[in-house]
């Protein structure tokens, strides 16, 4: 391995050009014949432009504006280290030809490396955690790389862990792991491209720079080159609840990318001057929101930045130029929170604030549904299975022997429910003839008819399958999970 310097310029001939200053302007791919064509992929990563998003700062002083990193070839800020760190590897003689390249990744360095890597002919195995949604590890597959799925709650350490097992792969002869979290052509690369776009494309005028931190290479390369030219532009950290990067317990959370639970090298977090801590709802519903008012379709992360820097906006004047960094797209997020249903399930999807109550749902139900379809103790599994069938319910409660539509809550004994019928079915099938009474579960909990849906929303999104609605002491209805997900849906613009 020969020791290199990181910050040498001629060792990045791909990553931002021989020649071109991006402080000075947008690399310009002419060939020898005088035509605008790229020589490859690599040559149109970067120059990311930046746009104005009015609708979403209506209610702050200034306008933010946002660094589309998502328009990437890759789709990803990540596009940009991952040729660099490998060509520094290159220089260092530690990555050869024919190589293999080993690397930890939420899915973004991933597809960065991988597009360097089939330019290079170089091959790819990438370790995931298994919070990652399908979406992106079948975009990793797409571009050739081999992708192993771990375990997200384990500790760094375990030998389960994407680190652990990344080590491990890493070891094997001619492959070379470029370690996103230590390698520091990561920061290095912000500090050669990003930062110095950002200081064109604003003119110098840049007040404040916001983004999420993940291996800290963007907040730490673009904050150093700004701080460089501008002492006093604020760098601003937006951070996941969950994250030790803004001093919180450490827990699991959902936002893919950023936040951390140990300290890469690649970070530097004097670089940040003030920290907003961001839970997973607010991180979501804002991205949906930036889709659905400016038109970006932004990861989740990038919903992480803008709630911080909107928060941060508040207290800044009208001409503040404050840049908030959109680190990838929704595209890789369709089946988790751009899914009004993945939203639903974590509790997510935009209550109805206090605006709406269970008798909305109710009467959101298909009419020709009975409101109360219920059992009594001494009619047989057979007959409630039958009952669950005929209306298409998969639970429904136990009323005293003799009572119906008149029941009072004092009359409801019990639940019953599709898949506890089904499982002593299978373990003893003469139960079919056995009197509900003696299989019959814990009654389902109960809601007010006029109580606000947020406050059932809880009872449902925590577990129980559905809930008896009562009306002053009388059973009316009974509203299911599938119910409230069809109703909330229905609400959403
Ligand atoms: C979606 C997303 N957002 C933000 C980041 C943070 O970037 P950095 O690692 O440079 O801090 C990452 C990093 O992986 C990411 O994948």
């Amino acid at each position: 391995m020969r020791e290199i310097d990181v910050t040498d310029r001629s060792i990045y001939t791909r990553t931002i050009g021989i020649e071109h200053d991006p402080e000075a302007g947008p690399r310009r791919n002419i060939d020898a014949k005088g035509r605008e064509i790229a020589p490859d992929l690599l040559a149109l990563m970067g120059d990311t432009p930046l746009v104005a998003m009015e609708r979403i700062s209506k209610d702050v002083p200034p306008t933010l504006i946002a660094k589309l990193e998502m328009l990437n070839p890759g789709g990803s800020v990540k596009d940009r280290i991952g040729i660099a760190m490998i060509e520094a590897a290159e220089a260092a003689g530690v990555l050869k030809p024919g190589g293999t390249i080993v690397e930890p990744t939420s899915g973004n360095t991933g597809v960065g490396l991988a597009i360097a890597a089939a330019r290079k002919g170089y091959r790819c195995q990438f370790v995931v955690p298994d919070k990652v949604s399908q979406d992106k590890i079948s975009l990793m597959r797409a571009y050739g790389a081999e992708v192993v799925v771990c375990p997200t709650a384990v500790d760094p350490e375990d030998p389960r862990s994407y680190y652990s097992v990344s080590d491990r792969l890493a070891a094997e002869p001619n492959a070379f792991k470029p370690n996103q979290y230590f390698n520091q052509a990561n920061p290095q690369t912000h500090m050669m491209s990003t930062g110095p776009e950002l200081w064109r494309q604003t003119n110098g005028l840049i007040d404040a720079f916001v983004c999420g931190v993940g291996t800290g290479g963007t907040a730490t390369g673009i904050g150093r080159y700004l701080k460089g030219r501008k002492p006093d532009v604020q760098i601003i950290g937006a951070d996941p609840e969950g994250s030790l990067y803004s001093g919180d317990e450490i827990h699991p959370y959902l936002v893919e990318g950023i936040g951390e639970d140990f300290w890469p090298e690649t970070f530097d977090p004097a670089i940040v001057d003030h920290w907003y801590r961001v839970s997973d709802r607010d991180s979501f519903t804002t991205a949906r929101r930036i889709t659905r008012e400016e038109g970006i379709l932004v990861g989740g992360s990038g919903g992480t930045a803008v709630w911080a820097a909107l928060e941060y906006a508040r207290t800044q004047p009208e001409d503040a130029t404050i840049v908030v960094l959109l680190p990838d797209s929704g595209r890789g997020y369709l089946s988790k929170f751009l899914d009004d249903k993945w939203m639903a399930e974590h509790g997510m999807l935009e209550r109805t604030g206090g605006r709406k109550h269970v008798t909305d749902v109710l009467g959101s139900k298909p009419e020709e549904l009975p409101a109360l379809v219920h059992v009594h103790p001494n009619e047989t599994v057979a007959q409630a299975i039958a009952l669950l069938q005929e209306f298409g319910v998969s639970q429904m409660p136990v009323f005293r022997d003799g009572v119906h539509e008149d029941a009072m809550i004092g009359d409801v004994l019990g639940s019953i429910r599709e898949n506890a019928l089904l499982d002593a079915a299978l373990k003893d099938a003469d139960v079919m003839q056995k009197p509900i009474g003696e299989v019959m579960q814990p009654p389902l909990p109960v809601a007010g008819v006029n109580e606000p849906l947020d406050d059932v929303f809880a009872g449902l999104a925590a577990g129980s399958p559905a809930v008896v609605i009562v009306d002053d002491e009388r059973p009316v209805g009974v509203v299911t999970r599938a119910d409230l997900l069809t109703f909330l849906a229905s609400q959403q613009g």
